[in-house]
């Protein structure tokens, strides 16, 4: 076996993984048509690409109403807002996740309630939320990580018991099922973000399902300047405002959508089929442990396939074996920080109104969530989703570039001078 690729060795791939976005023909011509059109923007909102995108959108994932906007930032304090959540409410929201998640509540006007994570699945803990519901707890956003679901079962009881509004952060989850219920249609909100890395983008983009076409109503309304608008989020109904914002989707984003949503079923297919063949074979490389796949969660669809190195037995944290394998061609990175190591939301760091009148609510320091820490710190190794769609050869690659880290990890051991 060659040296480590890191230490000056031959890689273990040397073909580059497939690229993202994908785009042909299809998307040129897309574009053209609605340049064509002379419709560019997201005014009057839905434009007929938008409204043709949501329907195929919905199709694909399930559920009745939705609307389409900027990100899958805004989707969230959208949500929020269309359930009456604001001032001083608390929303609970995982501790390993994208800053979105929290970020959302804050601009809602919202304390994010930061709370740790189940080890197993590294998504939002049923048991850590329910230790932090108070009288002011209004939501709870749970995150879709990389390839997991949170449990949605348990989520959605304590839900109900405790009167909360769900947000499903499913930015990762597009096409996945929790017994075979589309992610996003679980909670009474579904968040869905099209940025250019997720595995349905149109460069930038969001999509928010809901429950129920009074919420979507409310949310095309905030959406769209306050305009109103029919219930489900339909055609707007005059120029009555409200308090809004121009969050509006274009539709030169909605046609690069649909093409989008034409491939998905095929690229997904392909994730799917691979990771099952990865858990085995990650299994077996010695340190390597495999997140536990819920059999609730009966269709994976992923963004990331994340797992868990263990240190003591590599001898490395995982930002070392992330290098490693990068050197080796295997695309990957360590994720995300936890969230209350973040600097952002600090008082002492912004002027942003939530932080600054809650101060006591944002003692970051005082935090201690063992289990985000673990994951963010020291074990997670996050694989891109292109290492899934390059067949069989794809994943058996990365497994023989991990096998030869841990082969050779003594090389990578930082060694003490004496
Ligand atoms: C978990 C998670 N939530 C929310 C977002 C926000 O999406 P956007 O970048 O479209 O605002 C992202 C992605 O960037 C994400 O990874």
């Amino acid at each position: 076996m060659s040296k480590l690729a890191a230490l000056g060795g031959s890689p273990i791939r040397s073909v580059p993984y497939p690229g993202w976005p994908v785009h042909d023909e299809r998307d040129v011509e897309a574009v053209t048509r609605v340049i064509r059109s002379g419709n560019w923007g997201g005014y009057p909102y839905p434009g007929p690409e938008t409204a043709a995108f949501l329907r195929g959108f919905l199709e694909m994932q399930g559920g009745e109403y939705a609307i389409a906007c900027v990100n899958g930032t805004v989707t969230m304090e959208i949500a929020l807002r269309a359930a009456g959540v604001g001032w001083g409410d608390e929303v609970i929201v995982p501790a390993y996740t994208f800053q979105a998640t929290a970020a959302a509540p804050v601009a809602a006007g919202a304390i994010p309630v930061i709370v740790d994570i189940d080890p197993e699945t590294y998504c939002l803990d049923p048991r850590a939320v329910e230790a932090a519901i108070t009288g002011r707890t209004r939501a709870v956003i749970p995150v879709h990580l990389g390839a997991q679901m949170a449990d949605m079962d348990a989520i959605m009881d304590l839900a109900e018991r405790h009167g909360l509004v769900v947000v499903e952060d499913c930015a990762h989850a597009h096409g996945a099922k929790w017994r075979g219920r589309g992610a996003g249609t679980i909670g009474h909100f579904g968040s869905f973000s099209l940025q250019s890395s997720k595995i349905l983008t149109a460069g930038e983009g969001g999509v928010l399902i809901c429950r129920t076409a009074e919420l979507a109503q409310r949310a095309a309304s905030i959406a769209n300047c306050g305009r109103s608008h029919a219930p489900g989020g339909g055609p707007e109904g005059g120029n009555q405002f409200t308090m809004g914002g121009n969050y509006r989707m274009t539709e030169l984003q909605a046609a690069l959508g649909r093409v989008g949503l034409e491939r998905f079923p095929e690229q997904a297919r392909l994730r799917e089929e691979m990771a099952g063949y990865a858990d085995e074979a990650f299994s077996e490389v010695p340190g390597v442990r495999v997140l536990r796949r819920d059999p609730r969660h009966t269709t994976r669809s992923f963004y990331r396939y994340i797992l868990a190195i263990d240190p003591a037995t590599f001898g490395l944290e995982h930002d070392a074996v992330c290098y490693a394998l990068e050197a080796e061609g295997i695309p990957c990175e360590a994720g995300y920080e936890a969230m209350h190591r973040y600097d952002l939301f600090q008082p002492g760091l912004s002027r942003l109104p939530v932080p600054s009148a809650f101060p006591e609510r944002f003692r970051f320091d005082q935090m201690h969530l063992p289990e985000a820490e673990r994951a963010s710190e020291r074990e997670a190794v996050w694989l891109d989703e292109s290492v899934f769609r390059a067949g069989r050869r794809g994943v058996d690659d990365a497994v023989a570039a991990l096998q030869k880290i841990y082969d050779q990890r003594q090389e990578l051991v930082p060694r003490r001078s004496h």
